[in-house]
């Protein structure tokens, strides 16, 4: 007896039982039946193929995003670390945000990472004044390191520095892609700097993609499909696959078209910029 099994693959097993009945193969109507169910079978792998190609690959300044608010860094730095709340006692007077107070609390990575997991890097641990301020505000940085891996602490310290927009390039083009990047609004819905995955019900991979890794490789594979994106919304081998516009029609934020509103050069710049991001965050993955 004729069975066809299709693979499974993780949550979303799929198995066929197509041919059961002997007899299929006695008129047309069987030659038919198993031209349709064949048809399925193919339909079905594409969207195997399609479910491999939606898994997630959340950046790192987006799962600390994630960890930020699951572990309460929030409540004391603000919604998105941007706004600390009051300290009453300190003569800083609110708990640092992660944006411009920054700078006057870690002077690099080691620093944050030393806040995050010791509550205070060792620079500073020693410092008797330090000490004194601590001790006088209600609130105290907690020291996260028996809570938190040292990987979920990097994620961390990267969506810190995200937050903070220091790490910028330093060539002049892929900068002032950056800066249009900034204008332009893109950083609202791709997080500051491109470097978020925020949450987009419906949509491909249920987050709005980033500009690095390789989110950024399947929906972008030449220069030419990137300027589709920016100036249309949509790249033209995404527009003609009609599983793919299936899900860009269903998602709640969908990526604007540009067009109108890019000046000569933009482009370009905002190319070099990605570029320059995906090599910065390679390290990271
Ligand atoms: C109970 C309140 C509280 C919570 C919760 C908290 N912090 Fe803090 N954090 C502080 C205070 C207060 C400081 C200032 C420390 C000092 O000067 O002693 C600080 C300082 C920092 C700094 C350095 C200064 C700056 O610009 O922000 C970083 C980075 C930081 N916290 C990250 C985090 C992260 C990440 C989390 C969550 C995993 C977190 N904090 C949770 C209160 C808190
Ligand atoms: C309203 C939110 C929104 C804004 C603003 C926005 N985008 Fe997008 N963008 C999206 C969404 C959503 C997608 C993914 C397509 C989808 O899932 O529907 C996307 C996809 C992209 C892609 C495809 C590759 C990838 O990894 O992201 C590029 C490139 C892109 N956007 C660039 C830009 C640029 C450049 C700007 C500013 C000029 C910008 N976007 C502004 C929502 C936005």
């Amino acid at each position: 007896m004729p069975e066809v099994q299709n693979g499974s693959r993780g949550e979303g097993e799929i198995v066929i039982n197509a041919i059961g009945p002997l007899g299929i193969f006695e008129d047309r109507k069987g030659v038919r039946t198993i031209f349709i169910i064949a048809s399925l079978i193919i339909l079905l792998a594409g969207g195997v193929t399609w479910f491999i190609f939606i898994e997630s690959h959340l950046p790192p300044a987006e799962r600390g995003r994630r960890l930020a608010e699951a572990n309460g860094c929030f409540n004391c730095h603000g919604d998105g670390g941007l706004r600390g709340a009051p300290n009453p006692g300190r003569t800083d007077g609110s708990v640092p945000t992660f944006e411009g107070d920054l700078m006057m609390y870690a002077a690099n990575s080691e620093e944050i990472r030393g806040w995050i997991r010791d509550g205070v890097p060792e620079s500073r641990a020693k410092s008797k004044s330090w000490q004194k301020q601590r001790d006088s505000g209600v609130l105290v940085m907690p020291a996260f390191g028996d809570r938190l891996s040292d990987g979920e602490i990097d994620d961390l310290v990267a969506f810190v520095e995200a937050v903070h927009g220091e790490e910028r390039p330093s060539d002049p083009l892929a900068l002032a892609g950056y800066r249009r990047g900034k204008e332009l609004g893109c950083f609202g819905c791709h997080g500051p700097g491109g470097r978020f995955a925020r949450p987009n019900p419906g949509s491909l991979k249920g987050y709005i993609p980033w500009w690095g890794g390789r989110d950024f490789s399947d929906l972008v594979h030449s220069r030419e499909e990137f300027d589709q994106w920016v100036e249309k919304g949509i790249s033209d081998r995404f527009d003609g696959n009609p599983l793919a516009r299936f899900f860009l029609g269903r998602a709640l934020l969908e990526m604007p078209a540009y067009e109108d509103h890019l000046d000569p050069g933009d482009l370009d710049a905002l190319w070099a910029y990605v570029g320059w991001l995906g090599a910065e965050s390679a390290s990271d993955r």
